[in-house]
């Protein structure tokens, strides 16, 4: 912990990872908030596919998806997930593991109602993850749903937010001649603390 400083400093990571989201909001071409997220099946086989990350709280991290997915059904049945963030311009990445639980409150229906009407609608349309027969099927669905449902869709019951609340989270910064810098914070067993050590690149 003592040569921990710079772009590693501080003593919050959830900071530490916002400070590093907003310096990649000035670098990165596209979707400086997309995550990789991982799931198990039941069969322990992992899942991974991209996700945007729309809110870093005091200690957890929020994404928004389809709870009839693929992911949420992983999701659902294990409790838990992983998350990468790589950002190419500034050579780093973040790693996230812990626990998920579902936000489908007042703070699910304000983003909700933050996105377009189109993307609204999108997402009472789409039946995430099944099979589509084709796309013009999709798109009549739409076209349904947007002269049922009027110019302000309530959020769909079954589409909101996940809240990974992090038990691991690792800072890397690439270094010269592949010496890269490397933290990671292990949440306390008991309490709110975190411990947190340099490892090997
Ligand atoms: C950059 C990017 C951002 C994405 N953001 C989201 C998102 O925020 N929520 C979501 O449900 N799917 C998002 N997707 C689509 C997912 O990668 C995925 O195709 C979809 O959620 C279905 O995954 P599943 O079948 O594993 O549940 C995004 C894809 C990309 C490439």
């Amino acid at each position: 912990m003592s040569d921990r400083s710079g772009k590693f400093g501080g003593e919050d990571p959830f900071e530490i990872a916002r400070r590093w989201l907003a310096e990649a909001e000035e670098s990165e071409i596209n979707d400086p908030n997309a995550i990789a997220l991982a799931t198990v099946d039941a069969e322990g086989l992992p899942n991974v596919r991209m996700v945007l990350l729309k809110e870093i709280e005091a200690d957890a991290f929020v994404f928004y998806t389809n709870y009839g997915s693929v992911k949420a059904q992983e999701i659902e049945a294990s409790g838990k997930a992983a998350f990468v963030m790589h950002w190419k311009s500034l050579r780093r990445q973040i790693r996230v593991r812990g626990h998920v639980e579902r936000e489908e409150g007042p703070q699910a229906d304000a983003y909700y109602a933050s996105r377009s009407l189109k993307s609204r609608l999108g997402a009472w349309a789409s039946e995430q993850s099944a099979p589509l027969s084709s796309r013009a099927s999709l798109m009549a669905k739409v076209a349904k749903l947007t002269a049922e449902l009027g110019p302000n869709p309530p959020r769909p019951p079954f589409w909101g937010g996940y809240r990974i609340r992090p038990v691991e989270i690792e800072f890397w910064a690439d270094g010269a001649f592949r010496l890269h810098d490397r933290f990671r914070w292990v949440k306390s067993e008991n309490g709110p603390s975190w411990h947190v050590e340099r490892l090997n690149p």
